[in-house]
């Protein structure tokens, strides 16, 4: 089994960025705890971000088309981007959204994900801990899935 992570933009800045949303943990600490989340469920691991939709599209494709689980937060790109949905519909990727901070408690423009609709499900408002979360929903998904 195997879960690619995958971070959109701004991301990197987790940690120093917005504490009170976002929180004190960076996105190095995310990735040290889900690294060893994967090691102790027997997990292939590949943890990514990047600020470029283009390049966040790619990585979806990457994922979708290896038959890996992917967990992703595409920060405001969820708000905008009919192609990350379309690269996760396209390729028939089980995917779980989530988000840091409880989108749905924010800003109005917050409240839509055009990702969500061909996710599995979303997971927010549990600081980094939604990464955990969706980690640990993703796993069996996807065993019942090559089963
Ligand atoms: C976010 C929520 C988005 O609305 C925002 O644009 C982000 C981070 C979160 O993890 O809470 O960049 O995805």
């Amino acid at each position: 089994v195997a879960v690619h992570v995958l971070n959109g933009p701004n991301l990197n800045l987790l940690g120093t960025r917005e504490p009170a949303t976002y929180g004190a943990v960076t996105l190095a600490g995310v990735e040290e705890r889900l690294k060893a989340k994967a090691v102790a469920a027997g997990v292939e691991l590949t943890f990514r971000q990047t600020n470029y939709e283009g390049e966040l599209v790619s990585f979806i494709q990457q994922a979708g088309l290896a038959g890996a689980g992917i967990v992703i937060n595409a920060g405001a790109y969820t708000h905008t981007s009919v192609a990350l949905r379309d690269a996760i519909k396209g390729t028939e990727a089980l995917a779980i959204e989530v988000h840091v901070s409880n989108v749905h408690a924010r800003e109005e423009f917050r409240h839509h994900s055009y990702m969500a609709p061909v996710c599995v499900g979303v997971i927010c408002g549990f600081g980094v801990a939604s990464y955990d979360l969706a980690f640990d929903a993703i796993v069996p998904l996807l065993q019942k899935r090559l089963a």
